[in-house]
């Protein structure tokens, strides 16, 4: 039987590839969700269900969409309830791209975008980040103008993999250009909630035009709930619920009312986050002095570390293989997030502080060898 044209190239995730080949007591700093507890209240909301445990509505239970409408201060028909924010994507993606459009994407950039672009049939153009892997409006608008069949373009800060992040301005320029071409921005904020520094702008701060995106799995603690949202202008949505009802039907009920607990605790819950995080970072700002004598910069937000390759080792994918299987610790090739990632490896301290440690002590002398 022949595959679906658009299944080609298609393969298993890197970061899970990295993971399922790994020695045994491999120290995990490859996988990007908290390794903090979900937080208590939405425990007690999945112990407390009843008898009843039906589909609720295809557009997500009515109080969770309450809830994130007085979040992010919009009306209830500019929430999208989706399965994980991966489910917006890929909602978003179907309804809005096809054979012949182009999506934007960040270089390095989350591998989904790229894998959900071609489910949808459409093809990609990365467009660089700036230094510290934060958001670059002209390289953005260099490749908006190279692009005469963009359709949309998605932005990522807090960044996976770099933790760079982008400033108001930088911000109100992208959504300028797109706004003037009448590209959908997508801005993927799933990191938002993390950070250690000054809180990351979103794009609803400096802009009425795209559509923000975010989800239960990081700064609220549950990545197995698979709750995400996409918050913006309804018409936009609207063909997203449907691709997104004929999926799923609606995502998990239970779920969704853990969900409505975190988001309804976010005052406490999103600062106890940023508590684990600050431990994780600690441990390994510490480990990164004391073991490779690296100052490590605070990056925007996310818990991920964006960590030059030793200038001696030319390819990064064996060189992780190397760290993986000899050092036993696990990160990820850069190069599994583009081109611009060949030279960098991504480290994940959303790991457990002990880990984290440890992790970089085992490194560290292949570090220092290379
Ligand atoms: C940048 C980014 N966007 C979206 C997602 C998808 O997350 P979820 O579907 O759990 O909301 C991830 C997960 O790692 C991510 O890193």
């Amino acid at each position: 039987m022949r595959l679906a044209a658009r299944l080609e190239g298609l393969g298993t995730s890197p970061i899970r590839a990295m993971h399922a080949g790994a020695p045994a007591g491999a120290v995990p700093l490859g996988l990007g969700e908290p390794t903090w507890e979900l937080p208590p209240c939405a425990r007690a909301a999945l112990a407390a269900l009843d008898g009843s445990c039906g589909y609720g509505p295809n557009a997500g239970l009515p109080e969770l969409v309450g809830a994130l409408a007085s979040f992010y201060g919009a009306a209830p028909e500019e929430v999208l309830v989706s399965s994980g924010s991966q489910g917006a994507l890929f909602a978003l993606f179907q309804a809005w791209l096809g054979p012949g459009d182009e999506l934007l994407v960040p270089d390095p950039g989350f591998l989904a975008y790229p894998a959900l672009a071609r489910l949808a049939g459409a093809s990609c153009v990365a467009y660089r980040l700036g230094p510290g892997g934060g958001l670059d409006p002209a390289a953005f608008r260099a490749a908006l103008d190279a692009s005469p069949a963009a359709k949309a373009a998605v932005i990522n800060f807090p960044s996976n993999p770099t933790g760079g992040g982008a400033s108001l301005a930088a911000l109100r320029e992208v959504a300028a250009a797109c706004e003037e071409r009448g590209v959908l921005l997508v801005s993927d904020e799933v990191y938002r909630e993390l950070y250690l520094g000054p809180r990351p702008p979103s794009l609803r701060d400096a802009s009425g035009y795209g559509l923000v995106l975010s989800s239960a799995s990081k700064g609220w603690g549950g990545p197995g709930l698979r709750v995400g949202w996409a918050i913006g202008d309804p018409e936009l949505l609207a063909p997203a619920r449907l691709v997104h009802a004929a999926m799923v039907s609606c995502p998990a009920r239970p779920s969704q009312l853990a969900a409505l607990a975190l988001v309804e605790a976010s005052a406490e819950v999103l600062p106890a986050a940023r508590a684990e995080l600050r431990a994780r970072w600690e441990a390994l700002a510490g480990a990164l002095r004391s073991e490779l004598g690296v100052e490590a910069e605070l990056p925007a937000g996310a818990f991920y570390y964006w960590l030059p390759l030793p200038a001696l080792e030319a390819e990064g994918a064996a060189f992780c293989l190397r760290l993986r299987d000899e050092a036993r610790v696990i990160l990820v090739p850069g190069s599994a997030f583009g081109r611009a990632g060949a030279r960098f490896a991504r480290l994940s301290y959303a790991a457990r502080p002990e880990e984290i440690a440890e992790g970089v002590r085992r490194l560290a002398p292949l570090w220092r060898r290379a």
